[in-house]
């Protein structure tokens, strides 16, 4: 495997979530394929788990990873292309790439939306020069777009509580004081329609996600609706996509409060578990009550992260 950004990369979903199994099962069965092996691990953007659990899996697999915080550990680099880099910006990805990757055998990069120029963020063109100028196996750590190893975190997890052959599994918009992008829900959309679950999008108009992820889901602006009979509720916020109004794009169109997922939400839904990627705001996203109750499985979610990580680590060493 040479990249790993979306659901397709990893072919069959069926054999994917049984090596998932096996590699949570026995971690450190496969210690020998990283060995003298190093995968770097770029963040551009802050992190706790992705950063944790990505070195997690590659210690698991025996490999050495090296992490690298842009612009605090290193030179500010500038991204675009054709720009007089007379700003703060000392180095280009142009050059940076090819260097980091001379160091390594894998690369994992997080470089989030900017939320001002669509079209940039939706060509994933940092990830992009990644792939041209590296020559090494990229995974996104969460790029503009797509935040893949979540998406396949939150599927595991979903596989391992599910109660029900086929679950229904609703994925809620939710307010957030901030812009935030669209990469976790994306993902989380592809990955539930590759899935064998019953999925519906719940969020305010305005807040349309791109169709390339939405698919085929069913898409309910009553969230009360769709949140009826749920065996999973997924929440999360995201910022305005623009696909219907373009020059929205990024900007924060309703921090309604009715949307924060609590008892009155959960009690519609078939005794759902309650899932989010975290970090979350608690009374914005959900209240206190629900992702302290029972049913939140925020925390194996979570830890599920050094599962799906590893899996893909492990199909890129063997591909080397
Ligand atoms: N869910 C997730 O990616 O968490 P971090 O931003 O802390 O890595």
């Amino acid at each position: 495997m040479k990249k790993f950004f979306h659901v397709n990369d990893l072919g069959d979903l069926g054999a994917a979530l049984e090596e998932a199994r096996q590699v949570k099962a026995t971690p450190f069965a496969w210690k020998h394929l990283g060995l003298d092996k190093t995968i770097m691990l770029v963040f551009f953007n802050s992190s706790l788990r992705t950063r944790l659990s990505s070195q997690k899996a590659a210690l698991n697999l025996g490999m050495n990873p090296i992490v690298l915080n842009i612009g605090q550990d290193s030179w500010k680099l500038e991204t675009e292309m054709g720009v007089v880099m007379d700003g703060d910006k000392s180095e280009h990805l142009r050059e940076a790439i090819p260097v980091m990757t001379s160091y390594c055998d894998l690369i994992g990069i997080r470089s989030f939306a900017g939320l001002k120029d669509r079209e940039f963020d939706y060509n994933e063109s940092v990830l992009r020069q990644f792939i041209e100028y590296g020559g090494k196996p990229v995974i996104s750590l969460e790029s503009a777009t797509v935040h893949p190893c979540q998406a396949f975190a939150d599927l595991i997890t979903i596989e391992e509580y599910k109660e029900k052959k086929r679950p229904k599994v609703v994925m809620t918009w939710a307010p957030h004081p901030n812009s935030l992008p669209q990469a976790v829900p994306n993902s989380f959309a592809e990955w539930m329609n590759a899935a064998d679950v019953d999925f519906v999008i719940t969020h305010p108009r305005g807040y349309e996600l791109d169709p390339a992820f939405v698919g085929n889901a069913r898409v309910e602006y009553d969230q009360m609706k769709a949140l009826e009979g749920a065996d999973f509720v997924y929440a999360k916020n995201w910022s305005c996509p623009g696909v219907t109004d373009p020059a929205q794009y990024g900007k924060v169109l309703s921090k309604d409060r009715s949307w924060t997922v609590d008892e009155r939400h959960m009690a519609v839904t078939d005794n759902a578990f309650f899932m989010h990627c975290l970090p979350v705001r608690r009374n914005m996203i959900v209240s206190d009550a629900v992702i302290d109750s029972p049913r939140s499985i925020v925390i194996p979610e979570a830890a599920n992260r050094t599962v799906s990580a590893q899996v893909v680590m492990k199909r890129m060493l063997e591909s080397l």
